[in-house]
C-alpha cells in the first residue's frame, strides 16, 4: 500500500452555504497502480488530487502515504514530501514561458539544490527518453501542444517521484497526441513502478486504469 484515504471530508464554504466536495471518501492505492479518477464535472476529482498531498487541507479524515499519516503534518513537511515524492501534471501545462525545454525540466532538481552539472545530465537523459533531445533549447511557445505536455511530464518525473498526480493530462490534446501521452505514462508506470493517479473525462484514458475510482457528488460510487 502506498496511499490510503480514510473517510475524507472536504467542505467548501460558499455564500453562507456548505458544499461537500468530498464526502467520506475512502480508498487504498497499491504501489505501481495506475489509478483513474472519473466522474461528472463538479464531482470532486480535482479537489481529491489537490487534497491528497496538502495543496488544500481536509475538513476531516486521514491520509496515509508510505506508512505515515500526512493529513496532520506541517505545511513545511508537506512541501518536502511533494518536492521529493510527488510529480504533478496539470491540464494547463504550466511551463515557464521564458525558460527553455531543458530549463523547465530541471526546475524540480534546482529546487532540491542539486549541482547544475547533474541537473543538465539528468534532464538530457529524460528528454532523450521522451524523444525531445532535439528540442532542448526551444521555448514552450516554439513547441507543439503534445511536445509541451511531454516536457511537463518530464518535469514531473525528473526527481524520481513515487507517485504522479495528473489532472486531465490529455484534456487539450487531439486523439493521436492523447494516446502518445497515455502510452508514455503507461511506460513509466510499468518500467519505473511509479504509481499514477490520473483524473480524466475520456473513456479511452480511463481504460488505462488498473484501479478505478469513480466519483459522484463527492462520493466514491465504484472502484
Ligand atoms: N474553492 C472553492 N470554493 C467553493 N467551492 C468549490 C471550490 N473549489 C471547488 N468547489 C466546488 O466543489 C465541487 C468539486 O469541484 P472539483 O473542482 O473538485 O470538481 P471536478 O470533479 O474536478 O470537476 P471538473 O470535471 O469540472 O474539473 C464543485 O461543486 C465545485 O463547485
Ligand atoms: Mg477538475
Amino acid at each position: 500500500m502506498i496511499l490510503q484515504g480514510k473517510k475524507i471530508l472536504k467542505q467548501y464554504r460558499h455564500n453562507g452555504g456548505v458544499i461537500n466536495a468530498l464526502d467520506q471518501v475512502s480508498f487504498t492505492v497499491q504501489k505501481g497502480d495506475f489509478v483513474t479518477v472519473t466522474g461528472p464535472s463538479g464531482s470532486g476529482k480535482s479537489t481529491l488530487l489537490l487534497a491528497l498531498f496538502g495543496l488544500i487541507r481536509l475538513t476531516s479524515g486521514n491520509i496515509i502515504f508510505d506508512g505515515k499519516r500526512i493529513d496532520n503534518i506541517s505545511d513545511r513537511k508537506l512541501t518536502d514530501i511533494r518536492k521529493k515524492s510527488v510529480g504533478y501534471i496539470l491540464q494547463s501545462f504550466a511551463l515557464i514561458p521564458y525558460l527553455t525545454t531543458i530549463q523547465n525540466v530541471m526546475i524540480p532538481l534546482a529546487l532540491e539544490k542539486i549541482l547544475h552539472k547533474e541537473q543538465v545530465k539528468r534532464a538530457s537523459e529524460i528528454l532523450d527518453y521522451i524523444g525531445l533531445s532535439d528540442r532542448m533549447d526551444h521555448l514552450p511557445r516554439e513547441l507543439s501542444a503534445g511536445q509541451q505536455q511531454r516536457v511537463a511530464i518530464a518535469r514531473s518525473i525528473i526527481h524520481r517521484p513515487q507517485i504522479i498526480m495528473a489532472d486531465e493530462p490529455t484534456g487539450n490534446l487531439d486523439p493521436t497526441l492523447s494516446l502518445e501521452i497515455l502510452e508514455f505514462l503507461k511506460k513509466i508506470n510499468q518500467e519505473n513502478k511509479i504509481t499514477i493517479m490520473m483524473v480524466t473525462h475520456s473513456p479511452v484514458a480511463a481504460g488505462y486504469g488498473t484501479m478505478k475510482l469513480h466519483l459522484n457528488e463527492g462520493k466514491i460510487i465504484g472502484s
